[in-house]
């Protein structure tokens, strides 16, 4: 995928922020919604999908392997489906973009199909690992005909023409790769299980239930699960509620906390426990947010988070908690930036390969305006002093996280902060920037040197 022209911004301090507002749909649900729905027998609904380009490329995927995917006036999604293992062979390369989730999923749906597909990204996607979606994917019965240097996209993957099930243990806490296993398990016959040393977001379990699939999760050992799925079955087509998006919803709530006379209110955010880390560590920390309305919404909890300006402090944020805020370390370390005291957040190692080496980004983001900063393996130590020098230029490295973190940043920092690129947004988080603008947040096109 080409790389569009850098988008600069600048983010500078002002007044509180105030408003409410509800943030785009989640995109791991997004993601997950148009591949059950093209596995289904029949028309899918989906309401509140995420029209970010990381969505907009699984969307496409999917109509090259067959199934109907339209967006109504109204924006509601429709896919009609083609059955599991029912998709055709696409004709070109499969591009999922900047997509790590779409790409791993979409895999996992194709080797369990009878084809031949290629799938590619732009050049970060193409630094990140394969392999451990392709080893487990293999012993189903898939093969990797031809795979990038170092395990790396693009990967030329034929489907198992007869899928077998497997018991698979992940050697990650990876949500992504539990959910290719599973998905590719959907076409063999009898059991596919998947033990996780550590639970990950299951949205594909509460999504595959939702369609209808039989599937069994049990405890396992102190943080894990046993994910049992029954293979070959008709999924059913459902109507999908997709809740706003918590780790969108994250930098709006960390703006809010750090400028002084800030509160805002943010509504319908999926609060599913294996993704409230974040919420967690930043109560921890000292931060006012109230939890309202806690509702259940198509299969997912939601509530409103009023959210009101803290003084923060340093916490130490245990490692057993990564898999419920992986997405948000990179916030939380604007945060810590702002905190009095130490914030030590440990067993990182999983964000060296996200969109970017984030452990190095952030910490390159935090360094540059001025706040203290160390990786000591896979820890990252912030020592915050109350307040943020800022005046740094960040490099956000293809990297939405970097580049929305590095804003939020500037909103609080005595002096400007500086993004290089802030295009990549667009990949989870469409309008971010006016919405951010809604609230009264001060950001100016450029990144003067
Ligand atoms: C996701 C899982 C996580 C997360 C990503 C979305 C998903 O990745 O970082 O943004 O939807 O399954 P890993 O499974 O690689 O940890």
């Amino acid at each position: 995928m080409s790389h569009a022209a850098p988008v600069p911004l600048t983010a500078r301090r002002g007044g509180p922020l105030r408003g409410r507002v509800r943030v785009p749909g989640d995109k791991s649900i997004s993601h997950r919604a148009l591949i059950l729905g093209a596995l289904a027998v029949g028309g899918t609904e989906i309401a509140g999908l995420l029209e970010g380009a990381d969505v907009l490329n699984t969307a496409k995927a999917m109509r090259a392997l067959g199934a109907t995917v339209e967006r109504s006036p109204e924006g509601v999604w429709r896919v009609q489906g083609v059955g599991v293992a029912g998709f055709a062979e696409p004709a070109a390369p499969l591009d999922f973009g900047n997509s790590g989730t779409g790409c791993r999923l979409a895999m996992g749906a194709v080797a369990g199909a009878p084809i031949t597909a290629t799938f590619d990204g732009d050049a970060s996607m193409r630094k990140r690992p394969m392999r451990r979606v392709l080893d487990p994917l293999e012993r189903i019965g898939a093969r990797a005909l031809a795979v990038g240097e170092g395990g790396r996209l693009p990967v030329r993957l034929q489907g198992a023409h007869d899928p077998v099930p497997i018991v698979y243990e992940p050697p990650v806490a990876s949500a992504q790769l539990k959910s290719a296993v599973l998905l590719a398990g959907l076409s063999a016959p009898g059991e596919t299980v998947v033990v996780e040393a550590e639970a990950t977001r299951d949205h594909t379990e509460r999504m595959l239930a939702h369609f209808g699939a039989t599937l069994r999760t049990e405890p396992h050992g102190a943080h894990g699960r046993r994910i049992t799925l029954t293979g070959q079955p008709e999924l059913a087509p459902a109507r999908v509620v997709v809740p706003a998006d918590p780790s969108s919803a994250a930098f709006p709530l960390v703006a809010a906390l750090l400028v002084p006379g800030s509160e805002i209110l943010l509504e319908s955010v999926m609060t599913n426990p294996l993704r409230t880390g974040l919420i967690d560590t930043l109560r921890e920390m000292g931060a006012r947010i109230e939890v309202a309305a806690l509702r259940t919404d198509g299969g997912e909890e939601v509530a409103d988070l009023r959210v009101t300006a803290s003084a923060l402090r340093g916490v130490e944020v245990p490692p057993e908690r990564a898999p419920a805020m992986i997405d948000e370390y990179v916030v939380l370390g604007v945060a810590a930036g702002f905190a009095e005291g130490v914030t030590r957040m440990r067993g990182l190692k999983e964000l060296r390969v996200k969109e970017s080496d984030r452990l190095a980004a952030t910490a390159d983001m935090l360094r540059v305006n001025g706040v203290a900063v160390e990786i000591d393996g896979d820890d990252l130590i912030v020592t915050g002093r109350g307040h943020v020098p800022g005046g740094g230029l960040v490099a956000s490295h293809m990297d939405h996280r970097i580049a929305m973190s590095a804003l939020v940043m500037g909103l609080a920092a005595e002096r400007p902060v500086r993004v290089d690129d802030t295009a990549f947004i667009a990949t989870s988080f469409p309008g971010f920037v006016p919405m951010m603008r809604s609230f009264g947040a001060d950001l100016v096109p450029g990144a003067p040197a």
